[in-house]
């Protein structure tokens, strides 16, 4: 479970996604990073193989990504497939050509004739059609290399000993008829074994944490409700029983009606029983005195750190546990020197007792399919994400207090409501609406305000690595508008489209 077999480098191709998912479907877990962190990873890991994506990218381009500068090129470390810019890339940083004879892109359905021989193409037919989207083309394969598929041009290539290769089309598209018979003759190339199958994850899991625990020891388990603390309450309930403290806390951050939610969802895992601390008071007071983001997200996680440090000492526990993700991970820097974008309120809090955050390896979706495994409902293994700080992370550039959380409380429920109405909330993946704590003159009535804004944001996304701005009907965009102003405080309601990268889907 702990190593990952694939590292997929993404050079930006809208298809990227699509390459994890398919190797998923088959039985094999990846991880996606973009060239730099891949670099980092790379030398802290001993994958099987490494693929590297399509791109809208010329190699040509002044500053085009360059392959992670550790990436092992002999294929002697793991097996190297680049696919469309990642064999462009491969051909010409091995000397090889890359030019656009055709004078146009290819962009949609190709036909391209393969060398069948070829381990990457057993039982594929002889001439197959596949997805091609590309300007450059490879003219001039590097030396040792040869053909192995052609179209218009060289559509793919491979080293004397099966360990580099690339191919011009996308395997990974579903319009490449035999693209998913390409990507398991991949897979048995690179000798990749199956390690996605969710109910043997739960197993080892399981049989993890009871190990590291031990037959007395109590483990407290933070819960928010959500889908990670609560899939991980659903592995840890029977494994662990009355020796599990499942820990709520109301930080004055929750949404309307959600610490209800929490308690029914954390039921559905099959916890018998819920320890709620009241912290409202203290995680106001502290994180009101900066405006912050960074500094905002220390606050929260000092009181964070005490509440839970109170329920240690409380039940005699030895253990905590709680719902990381690699994404996380990932985004707090812990890969090894990668750039910190956010604190997470949960990585690296440095308890007295052993931390154990058994979902660390696995991204959004592949947690989401362990609760439906796990028989949770779908209400809770669909449940759209919410920061664990809350709805402190929605009050923006102006300090927090009772009455601004109140105020974005009432504005997220409003919101919800009319997307639930419009039958809206299952398109999109995250709601935000956050007040911006900069004034602006407005009229209400005959008199002038001079008043706060919210932004609404909602993004489409599969792993929250990156994201979509989602456009709303301009009908919806205008009731909650006209839902929003109502409030005697706001004069302005912004929608951000903005897509991640460069925005995060929180504010802060
Ligand atoms: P960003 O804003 O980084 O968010 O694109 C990605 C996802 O993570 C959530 N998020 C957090 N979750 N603690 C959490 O538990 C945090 O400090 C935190 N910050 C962001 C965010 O809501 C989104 O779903």
């Amino acid at each position: 479970m702990d190593g990952i077999q694939i590292l997929i480098v993404d050079y930006g191709s809208q298809y990227t996604l699509v390459i994890g998912r398919t190797l998923r479907e088959l039985g094999v877990r990846s991880i996606i990073l973009p060239s730099e962190k891949a670099e980092i990873w790379l030398k802290e890991n001993n994958p099987k193989s490494v693929i590297l994506s399509g791109s809208n990218w010329s190699v040509y381009s002044e500053n085009a990504p360059k392959l992670p500068a550790s990436l092992d090129t002999s294929g002697a470390k793991y097996v190297v497939l680049g696919i469309c810019y990642g064999m462009q890339l491969l051909a010409y940083t091995l000397g090889g050509n890359v030019d656009r004879p055709l004078g146009h892109r290819e962009y949609g359905p190709a036909k391209v004739k393969l060398k069948t021989s070829h381990p990457l193409f057993i039982g594929v037919a002889k001439e197959t059609e596949v997805w091609a989207s590309h300007g450059d083309t490879v003219t001039k394969i590097p030396e040792g290399f040869e053909s192995i598929a052609i179209s218009e041009g060289i559509a793919g290539m491979t080293d004397k000993n099966n360990r580099v290769l690339g191919v011009q089309f996308h395997p990974e598209v579903t319009d490449t008829k035999e693209g998913k018979k390409i990507l398991q003759n991949f897979i048995n190339l690179a000798h990749c074994v199956k390690d996605w199958d969710p109910k043997d994850l739960i197993v080892e899991m399981e049989e993890e944490v009871k190990r590291i625990v031990g037959e007395k020891n109590k483990v407290v388990l933070g819960v928010s409700g959500g889908v990670d603390s609560t899939v991980l309450a659903g592995i840890l309930a029977p494994a662990l029983g009355e020796r599990l403290v499942c820990l709520a806390i109301d930080t004055g951050g929750l949404r309307e009606g959600e610490m209800e939610e929490l308690k029914k969802n954390v039921t559905s895992a099959g916890v018998k029983k819920i320890s709620i601390v009241d912290a409202k008071a203290d995680f106001l007071e502290n994180i009101g005195k900066t405006i912050d983001a960074e500094e905002k997200r220390e606050k929260f996680r000092e009181v964070y750190k005490k509440v839970f440090e109170a329920e240690i000492l409380k039940h005699k526990a030895k253990f905590i546990a709680q719902g990381t993700l690699a994404t996380d991970i990932i985004e707090s820097g812990q890969v090894g020197e990668s750039a910190m974008i956010k604190t997470h309120h949960n990585v690296g809090l440095g308890f007295e007792v052993d931390d154990l955050h058994p979902l660390r390896h696995l991204f959004k979706y592949e947690v989401r399919e362990l609760g439906k495994t796990l028989g949770l409902p779908e209400s809770v293994y669909n449940r759209a994400p919410f920061p664990g700080p809350g709805l402190y992370l929605r009050v923006v550039g102006t300090p927090v207090d009772a009455e601004k959380m109140a105020l974005v409380r009432e504005a997220d429920a409003k919101v919800r409501e009319i997307l639930v109405r419009h039958n809206l909330d299952k398109q999109i993946s995250q709601l935000i609406v956050a007040m911006l704590g900069i004034n602006s003159v407005g009229v209400k009535g005959d008199e002038r305000v001079y008043g706060h804004s919210l932004a609404v944001r909602a993004v489409q996304t599969v792993d929250f690595m990156t994201a979509k701005g989602y456009h709303f009907p301009p009908e919806v965009a205008d009731e909650i508008t006209s839902a929003l102003i109502k409030h005697k405080d706001i004069v302005r309601v912004f929608f951000d489209m903005t897509p991640k990268p460069p925005a995060t889907t929180e504010f802060e």
